[in-house]
């Protein structure tokens, strides 16, 4: 077999911990069925204090608030609710749910498209609305006065920021009001002085690069500014998310990877894909077209890091270059960000059980791997993610007794151990079970550092943000997959249902 292409997923902390503990995973995916997704609660509360840890190192006050849509896990939003963290939620239902698993009304940001029923529980609650166009100003306004509920605390959600004596602008954003109809809208916001309290400026934007958010936030602050002229006194600014997961280990998997697929689309080497799919790249008449179609995979900075970097980052020369933290700091402005993605990371993993492994009919050297799961429950490929799943064989078995690459210590990414193990790497495609062609985990071909066989269970890192739940369906009838917490307590590993879990079950405390 040519040179194995590993994209070896990044696994740490609590992750890190149950991987190590093959026996508890095989036994809870034998009387939970695979699928079976797992939180783990505790991590999102090491990583909420992370982000809460570097506004402080920029000595800022302000709140990080979890974007409940990355997830529907009841068990990490009761977590985080027993944490100093907010939630931001983008619809009537998570928020109910977030008042339901205990956050107070001034701990939740209501965002996103809201119907008129959000729009009232929010502001019948007492919630922060960000309110994201004109129009939805109005209807707030509207129902505040028509129902005479109490002054709502408002942010304004802004987009199109240009960067000062730059002609370019950020990417057009279905969401926000315009910077540039910032006047007409505070000249609302003055006539709607009775019912709405203006507290503060937001934006999210939906891309990696820390200059378009470096731009936005210095555009936000001078919004800041516009609104004082105003003589309006909002004193927050809303970072939004997009903080973001580095999915892979290591560096070098992503670059020999992403340059192997442009190799492939040139036809210069085998395909890499079912279908010689090339994920946006395509060859043109020997010209290499398109865009790599993916999440960066691997990246330099994710996370609280990214956060770090992007209050760090200096503001523009006609504000003097200074750091966007100081100037933010200066004005006494509370920073509030919304990681959901980010705040999930290394929070759960998927598991499925390996249920056939056929050699395919052309003689081809790699494996077919049908797993009892369809692509929908490990959205990750939906998402553009690649990473390979981490492969656990079934205890008991030879495979399971060779102290192989998961067998000893923690399991760590570089235990796969490239041909060290028993038979070597093998190459294999990953269908799902239902019967449907398209029902590809991946379309891409997957290593493993050995021959997975029915019974073992393939472990899937990082799909509590947005992959376990966001595509899950029940097609076919497959059951859904069920969801359990684990947490660990006095040396031993706990778990429940995710609906049973309360921070004082955590605890141990008599239920
Ligand atoms: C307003 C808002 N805040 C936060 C987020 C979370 O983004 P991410 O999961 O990339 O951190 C989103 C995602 O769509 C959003 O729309």
């Amino acid at each position: 077999m040519a040179e194995p292409l590993y994209l070896r997923a990044r696994v740490e902390g609590e992750a890190a911990a149950l991987l190590a503990e093959p026996e508890l995973v095989h036994s809870l995916v034998d009387a939970l069925e695979s699928p079976l997704n797992v939180v783990l609660p505790e991590q999102a509360a090491a990583n909420a204090e992370e982000f809460g840890a570097v506004l402080g190192r920029h000595r800022l006050k302000g709140r990080v608030l979890f974007a409940h849509k990355a997830s529907a896990s009841s068990a990490l939003l009761r977590r985080l609710a027993d944490t100093a963290a907010g939630v931001d939620v983008a619809s009537l239902g998570e928020l109910q749910h977030a008042l339901g698993c205990g956050f107070t009304p001034d701990r939740i940001t209501a965002t996103g498209p809201k119907s008129p029923q959000f729009l009232w529980l929010a502001a019948r609650s007492g919630v922060t609305v960000a309110v994201d166009s004109a129009e939805e100003l109005d209807l707030l306004a509207g129902l505040l006065r028509g129902h005479a509920l109490p002054r709502c605390r408002t942010m304004l959600r802004l987009s199109g920021f240009t960067a000062p004596g730059v002609r370019v602008r950020s990417r057009l954003s279905r969401f926000g009001i315009p910077v540039a109809a910032l006047e007409d809208t505070l000249d609302r916001v003055v006539r709607y002085g009775d019912v709405l309290d203006l507290v503060g400026v937001a934006y999210h934007l939906d891309t990696t690069s820390l200059t378009e958010k470096a731009t936005a936030l210095e555009g936000c602050l001078r919004a800041l500014t516009a609104c004082r002229d105003r003589e309006l006194s909002p004193g927050i600014v809303d970072i939004g998310g997009g903080f973001g997961i580095s999915y892979l280990a290591h560096r070098e998997d992503w670059d020999t990877y992403t340059s192997a697929l442009s190799a492939a689309a040139l036809g210069t080497r085998p395909a890499l894909a079912w279908g010689g799919h090339g994920y946006g790249l395509r060859n043109d008449k020997g010209t290499l077209r398109g865009s790599l179609a993916l999440y960066p995979s691997w990246r330099p900075a994710a996370g609280a890091h990214y956060l770090d970097e992007l209050l760090s980052a200096p503001s523009s020369a006609q504000l003097g270059g200074r750091p966007l933290a100081a100037l933010a700091l200066e004005h006494l402005y509370d920073v509030h960000a919304e990681p959901g993605r980010a705040l999930l990371d290394q929070c759960g993993l998927t598991l499925a059980t390996v249920q056939e492994v056929r050699r395919p009919p052309d003689g081809g050297a790699d494996l077919w791997v049908r797993l009892a799961a369809k692509a929908d429950d490990i959205a990750l490929e939906e998402h553009g993610v690649l990473l390979d799943p981490v492969l656990l064989p079934r205890p008991g078995t030879s495979e399971a007794a060779d102290p192989g690459p998961y067998g000893t210590g923690p399991y760590g990414a570089d235990s796969y151990g490239a041909g060290s193990y028993g038979r070597g790497p093998v190459a294999v495609h990953l269908f799902g079970h239902l019967c449907l062609e398209t029902d590809l985990i991946t379309r891409r071909l997957v290593h493993l550092p050995r021959a997975p066989r029915p019974g073992d269970v393939l472990a899937f890192a990082n799909t509590a943000a947005y992959c376990m739940d966001f595509h899950a369906g029940r097609s076919q009838r497959h059951p859904a997959a069920r969801k359990v917490a684990l947490w660990r307590s006095g040396g031993s590993w706990k778990w429940c249902l995710d609906e049973a879990y309360w921070p004082t079950v955590h605890k141990g405390e008599p239920q």
